[in-house]
C-alpha cells in the first residue's frame, strides 16, 4: 500500500483548490458567456447555481475524497465496497484528459500574447486591430502548437514535482498575486467613460434575455468554474488531514471564485461599452477589449503584461489539477511513478489536443453539428460530461454513503451545524439531480416538443 501525499498547510490546500477553480472559466469564459447569455440575468442564475448546486457538490467531493484517502477511481469502489462504482472516477479521468487537451490551446494563446507584448507588437493599435490580431495569432498553426506545447511542459514540470513542492508552492505564489492585480485592473476599467453601462449590463438582470440554452450554459459554467463533476476536488481532498475545516475551505473557495468572475466581468464590460463594442463578441472578448483598455493608460502595456502573466498562472493552476487526477489514478498514488507518468500523460494530452489547436486555422472547416473540433470538445466537456459527472457524484454521495458517516466526516476539523449539513445533503439528494436532469431534457429540446404537443 503506497503512502498518500499530503498538503503541507491548510491555506495551501485552499489556494490549490481555488487555483483549480479559478482559471479560464472565470476570467475568459465567464465574461463572454455572460455577454452572449444576457449579462446580469446570466450572472444571477450562475450565482444561484453556484450556491444551491455548486456548494453542496463541492462539499460532497471534499467529504468522500477525504474519507476515501485514495485515488479518484478507487475511492468510489472503496467507499461503496463495490468495484462497479469505479466508473464515476473513470468518466472523470476521461473528462479531465479531453478538457486539458483543449484548455492547453488557450493557455498557449496567452503565452503567444506575452511574447507579442515583449516584442513590442501590441502597443498603440486600434480596437479593431486588436480584434484582427487575435484572429491572426490563433490561426497560425506552428506558433499555436508550439505555445500549446510550452503550456503543457510547464504543467508537466510542476506536477511532476509532487503535491507539496509543485502544486501547492506554485498556487501559494500565483493566487494572491492574481487577486491584487485584478483589483487594480477593475479600478482602471471603472474609470473609463461610460463604464456604468457595462456595470449595469453585468449586474442588472434583464430576464427577457434568458433562453433555455443560456440556463444550460449557466449550469455548465457553475460546474466548470468550480471544477466539479470530474473528481478533481475529490482528489485534492484526498491529500487532506482530518484537521482541515471542510465547510470553511469550501466557502472560501466559492467566494474567491465568484469574486474573480465578478472582477473579470467588471474589468471587461465597462471597456466593451465604453468602446461601443458588442458584449456578445465571443472568445475574442478578453483578448481584444483588455489591450484596448490598457493601451489607454500610462504604462498600459506593462500592466497588460502583468495581467497576462497572472492569467497564465490562473490557467496553469487549473491545468495542474486536471493532470493531477489522471496521474493519481494511473499511479494509484505510488510516488515513485509520479515523474514518468506525468510526462507520458502530458505528452499524450498535447498530441490529442493538436486538432483542437488547429481548429481556428487549418481545420476551421472541419465541423460536426456545426461546431469546430475545439467547440465540440468544449461543448462535450462543459455541457455534457461535467454535468453528467456531477449528477453521478451527487447520487453516489447522497445515496451510497450513510448520512451519519457523511456528517461525521464533515465535522472533523469543524464545528459545522447539522442544519447546514442537512441543507447540503438535501440539495445533493434531490435538487442537484433534478436540476441537472431538467436542464438536460430542456437542452435536448424535449420541452419544446411538449409545448408543441399542447399547441396542437
Ligand atoms: N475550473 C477551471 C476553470 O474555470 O478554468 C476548469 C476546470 C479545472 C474544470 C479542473 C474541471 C476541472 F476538473
Amino acid at each position: 500500500m503506497s503512502q498518500q501525499e499530503q498538503w503541507k498547510s491548510k491555506i495551501g490546500f485552499v489556494l490549490a483548490a481555488a487555483g483549480s477553480a479559478i482559471g479560464l472559466g472565470a476570467i475568459w469564459k465567464f465574461p463572454y458567456v455572460a455577454g452572449t447569455g444576457g449579462g446580469g440575468a446570466f450572472f444571477l442564475i450562475f450565482l444561484v447555481f453556484t450556491l444551491v448546486l455548486g456548494m453542496p457538490l463541492l462539499l460532497g467531493e471534499f467529504m468522500i475524497g477525504r474519507m476515501g484517502q485514495s485515488d479518484p477511481i478507487q475511492t468510489y469502489s472503496k467507499l461503496a465496497s463495490n468495484p462497479k462504482w469505479n466508473f464515476i472516477g473513470k468518466i472523470g479521468v476521461f473528462t479531465s484528459f479531453v478538457l486539458l487537451s483543449f484548455y492547453s490551446v488557450v493557455g498557449g494563446w496567452i503565452i503567444l500574447y506575452i511574447i507579442k507584448i515583449l516584442s513590442g507588437g501590441l502597443a498603440g493599435l486600434s480596437q479593431d486591430q486588436y480584434g484582427q490580431l487575435f484572429g491572426e495569432i490563433i490561426s497560425e498553426p506552428y506558433s499555436t502548437i508550439l505555445a500549446q506545447l510550452a503550456f503543457m511542459l510547464i504543467t508537466i514540470f510542476v506536477v511532476a514535482q509532487g503535491v507539496q513542492k509543485g502544486i501547492e508552492l506554485a498556487s501559494k505564489v500565483m493566487m494572491p498575486a492574481l487577486l491584487i492585480l485584478f483589483i487594480a485592473l477593475v479600478i482602471r476599467s471603472l474609470s473609463l467613460d461610460g463604464a456604468m453601462e457595462g456595470v449595469k449590463f453585468l449586474l442588472v438582470p434583464d430576464f427577457s434575455k434568458l433562453t433555455s440554452e443560456s440556463i444550460l450554459f449557466a449550469l455548465g459554467q457553475a460546474f466548470f468554474t468550480l471544477s466539479l463533476g470530474v473528481s478533481v476536488m475529490l482528489t485534492y481532498a484526498s491529500y487532506l488531514p482530518k484537521t482541515q475545516n471542510l465547510p470553511q475551505s469550501g466557502i472560501s473557495i466559492i467566494i474567491l471564485n465568484v469574486v474573480i468572475a465578478l472582477l473579470a466581468g467588471l474589468a471587461i464590460f465597462p471597456g466593451v461599452f465604453s468602446f461601443g463594442l458588442e458584449p456578445n463578441a465571443g472568445p475574442v472578448l478578453i483578448f481584444s477589449v483588455l489591450p484596448a483598455v490598457f493601451s489607454q493608460m500610462p504604462f498600459g502595456m506593462l500592466f497588460f503584461l502583468a495581467f497576462l502573466i497572472l492569467f497564465l498562472f490562473a490557467a496553469l493552476t487549473s491545468a495542474f489539477s486536471m493532470i493531477e487526477i489522471i496521474v493519481a489514478a494511473v499511479t494509484k498514488n505510488d510516488v515513485s511513478k509520479r515523474k514518468k507518468t506525468t510526462w507520458i500523460i502530458g505528452i499524450l494530452i498535447f498530441i490529442v489536443g493538436i486538432p483542437s489547436c488547429l481548429s481556428y486555422g487549418l481545420l476551421s472547416d472541419a465541423k460536426l453539428f456545426d461546431k469546430t473540433i475545439f467547440d465540440l470538445m468544449d461543448y462535450a466537456v462543459s455541457n455534457i460530461l461535467m454535468p453528467l459527472g456531477a449528477l453521478l457524484i451527487s447520487i453516489f454521495v447522497s445515496r451510497k454513503i450513510p448520512k451519519a458517516e457523511l456528517f461525521a466526516e464533515l465535522k472533523k476539523g469543524s464545528n459545522v451545524g447539522y442544519a447546514f449539513f442537512s441543507i447540503c445533503y438535501f440539495s445533493l439528494k434531490y435538487i442537484v439531480p433534478i436540476a441537472i436532469i431538467v436542464v438536460f431534457i430542456d437542452a435536448a429540446g424535449v420541452s419544446d416538443w411538449i409545448l408543441a404537443l399542447f399547441n396542437i
